[in-house]
């Protein structure tokens, strides 16, 4: 596959099968991911790939945290409203994923659900998390998501299913604690991984783009 096919073909998957991917296969997704470029080259990701009992735990750990009220806390702070533009193209994406869901994501059970699915791993056997010292800036969190992006890259040419998940940040503070990780590390994104399953309905649907036209302008 080459690169172009690559970053196209590549979408979020929300539906894995329960086969761990060989650790040594692991070890080259994050070993290609490592090429990214970054401010100065200062290389600021650090991963911490959890599997097996540990994420069963954690899952269980994440659960019981909504469950019982806990208020969510990440490292970065989830967006408290969007230009218009952008709001339009994300009721577009949740409309649709109604559609295919058969349920309304803007009932309040739905949504808890579909956290619960995401503290889940949505059933992959790995979950990767990404970090950096927090006392880094918004530069080395645009390092970070050219790292996500590769590592994604790469595990898709390789047959692997990938989804980035803000939602895996909701409770930095303790994930940190369950991982063994200092609390002076920004946890930015947490990623499930493994194969995906494609006889499922939610990995059906491709989201869409808006045309390049509208997002490029050529001046000379
Ligand atoms: C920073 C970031 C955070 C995201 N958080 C979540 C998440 O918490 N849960 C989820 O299911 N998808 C999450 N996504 C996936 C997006 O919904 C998805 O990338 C977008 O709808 C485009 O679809 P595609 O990845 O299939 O091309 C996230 C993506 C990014 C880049």
């Amino acid at each position: 596959m080459d690169a172009i096919e690559c970053i196209k073909t590549r979408m979020s998957i929300r539906k894995f099968k329960p086969d761990r991917v060989p650790e040594d296969v692991l070890m080259k997704v994050i070993d290609t991911a490592k090429w990214s470029p970054s401010y100065k080259n200062s290389q600021p990701w650090e991963a911490i790939i959890v599997s097996g009992r540990k994420k069963e735990e954690l899952s269980r750990y994440l659960v019981n945290l909504l469950e019982n009220g806990e208020k969510p806390s990440p490292d970065i702070e989830e967006p408290k409203s969007w230009p218009a533009e952008n709001e339009k193209r994300i009721s577009a994406l949740l409309r649709k994923r109604s559609e295919i869901t058969g349920k309304d994501l803007n009932d309040p059970e739905v949504r808890k659900k579909a956290k619960i699915a995401n503290f889940n791993f949505y059933g992959a056997p790995h979950g990767i998390f990404l970090f950096h010292d927090s006392s880094l800036t918004t530069w080395s969190i645009f390092d970070l998501g050219l790292f996500t992006q590769s590592l994604m890259l790469a595990s898709h040419s390789l047959g692997l299913g990938t989804v980035p998940q803000a939602f895996l940040t909701d409770y930095a503070k303790q994930i940190k604690e369950f991982l063994g990780i200092p609390a002076s590390k920004r946890l930015v994104i947490g990623i499930s991984i493994g194969y995906p399953d494609m006889d499922s309905p939610i990995n059906s649907y491709r989201t869409e783009r808006v045309s390049t036209s509208e997002i490029v302008k050529f001046i000379e």
